[in-house]
C-alpha cells in the first residue's frame, strides 16, 4: 500500500515561514518552502542535479534555490538552470494543501479526495500538533476528545 497515495497533514502552518522545511513521511525526505506570493511547494528533497538536500536552500524570485550550484525550482517542481538556460528539469512534486491551520501533501500522481472536516455541529478551534511514533496504517486525521473535533498532526515514518 502507498500510503503516500492519501493526504496528511505534515506540519502546522505557522511553521512554513520564508525558510525551506524539511519533513519526512513514509520514509521519504519531502521539502516545504513558501514562495513570495504565498505559493507554497512539496518537493522531494533532493536536487535532481546532484542530489544536494533542496531544505539547505533559500527562496528567491518565488522559487527554492538549491545551495550547491545555483539550480531553482518553481512550486511545481520546474527547475532551472542558470549556466544551462536550455535544460529542461524538473523535481519531484507532491500534492500540496494549506487547511484547517495545516499543510497537507499526498502524491502527485493520487487522485484520493482531500477530507472533509466541516461538521455543522462543532466549530473550528484550532490546529494541535502532537508527534507520535506510529505507523502510518493506525493515523486518523479526525479524533473525537473531549467533546472536540481536532486534527492530529503527525510526521511518523
Ligand atoms: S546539486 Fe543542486 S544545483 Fe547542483
Amino acid at each position: 500500500m502507498n500510503t503516500l497515495q492519501y493526504w496528511h497533514p505534515v506540519i502546522q502552518s505557522k511553521k512554513l515561514g520564508r525558510k525551506p522545511v524539511c519533513i519526512k513521511l513514509c520514509g521519504q525526505e519531502i521539502v516545504l518552502f513558501r514562495g513570495e506570493q504565498n505559493s507554497i511547494g512539496a518537493l522531494k528533497n533532493s536536487c535532481p542535479h546532484r542530489g544536494m538536500r533542496l531544505s539547505e536552500g533559500w527562496i528567491k524570485d518565488n522559487r527554492l534555490v538549491c545551495p550547491y550550484h545555483g539550480w531553482s525550482y518553481d512550486c511545481d517542481g520546474k527547475g532551472f538552470s542558470p549556466s544551462t538556460p536550455q535544460l529542461h528539469v524538473c523535481a519531484q512534486r507532491f500534492d500540496i494543501v494549506e487547511r484547517y491551520g495545516a499543510i497537507w501533501i499526498k502524491s502527485f500522481d493520487s487522485q484520493a479526495e482531500f477530507p472533509q472536516l466541516d461538521f455543522s455541529s462543532y466549530e473550528y478551534i484550532c490546529t494541535l500538533e502532537h508527534h507520535v511514533d506510529a505507523p502510518l496504517g493506525v493515523d486518523k486525521y479526525l479524533s473525537m476528545e473531549h467533546g472536540a473535533p481536532y486534527l492530529k498532526i503527525s510526521c511518523a515514518s
